[in-house]
């Protein structure tokens, strides 16, 4: 394929620009392969988390002409040729160096969810609905890459909010906790208020990059969302607790 021109974000959280590699690129060769590339002939110090070089890890997030997606499933044939391709870190985390941040506000994040708890196991172990069993294997396929944390506004443009706010990833975690059927805990409280889901406005960002195609949005937010409305702003509901005082 010739080569290309790389324009690779170098910096860490005191400052940092761009720099241009000029680089060569090969036929099927992905973005997270030039980047190797550059690191092996040109700037051996250039920082880069990745792990399977296959989808699977979820590592090598970034922001590719501008797109959040993983380096290693991006094609570079897939860039109008002559043009520049910039490589920059996701940017909803704190930066650590070049291409790496640090992203353990979501480690922290899952530590708050309550784990599956399911009840006593019968003779014979317990028996699932196949469409039950469907639901939950598109929420497990996550691969926690944190694109959809990174695009999502409400904590990109709003840092202030990851407070208040758990993020696309969490809701799906949530919601594949909530829809289990043999799970006993209830978390309808947890989503309302510490995973703050009211400051969704369903925008759907995080379902456009979501490497795994997971209908987080559709599938995850929304039901979460019914779920709330249904515990805390049904009035029939409402007033059926106060007769019962629960
Ligand atoms: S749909 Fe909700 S969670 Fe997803 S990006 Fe938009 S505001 Fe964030
Ligand atoms: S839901 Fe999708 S975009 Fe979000 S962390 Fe999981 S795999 Fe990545
Ligand atoms: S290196 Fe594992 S997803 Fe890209």
């Amino acid at each position: 394929m010739g080569t290309v021109t790389m324009r690779v974000f170098r910096g860490d959280a005191s400052g940092g620009s761009f720099v241009d590699y000029v680089v060569d690129v090969e036929e099927g060769q992905v973005v997270l392969d030039v980047i190797h590339r550059i690191q092996a002939t040109q700037a051996n110090d250039l920082a880069v988390r990745w792990n399977c070089k296959a989808g699977k890890c979820g590592s090598c997030s970034a922001e590719v002409d501008g797109k959040p997606c993983l380096m290693c499933m991006t094609r570079m044939n897939a860039f109008e040729p002559g043009k520049p391709i910039s490589v920059a870190p996701i940017k909803a985390f704190p930066l650590i160096k070049d291409l790496v941040t640090d992203v353990s506000f979501n480690f922290e994040v899952a530590k708050k969810i309550p784990a599956f708890q399911g009840p006593p196991q019968p003779e014979g172990g317990h028996r699932i609905q196949q469409m039950d069993v469907d639901r939950g294997q598109e929420f497990r396929k996550c691969i926690e890459c944190f694109l959809c944390q990174n695009v999502c506004h409400v904590i990109r443009d709003h840092p202030e909010n990851k407070a208040s706010f758990f993020g696309p990833r969490f809701l799906v975690r949530l919601a594949e906790l909530e829809m289990h059927p043999l799970d006993t805990v209830d978390r309808t409280e947890l989503i309302r208020e510490a995973a703050g889901i009211g400051y969704c406005n369903i925008t759907k960002c995080c379902t456009e990059v979501c490497p795994e195609d997971i209908h987080i949005t559709d599938n995850a937010i929304i039901p979460l969302k019914e779920r709330v409305a249904d515990r805390y702003y049904d009035p029939v509901r409402w007033v059926l607790r106060k007769l019962s005082g629960r």
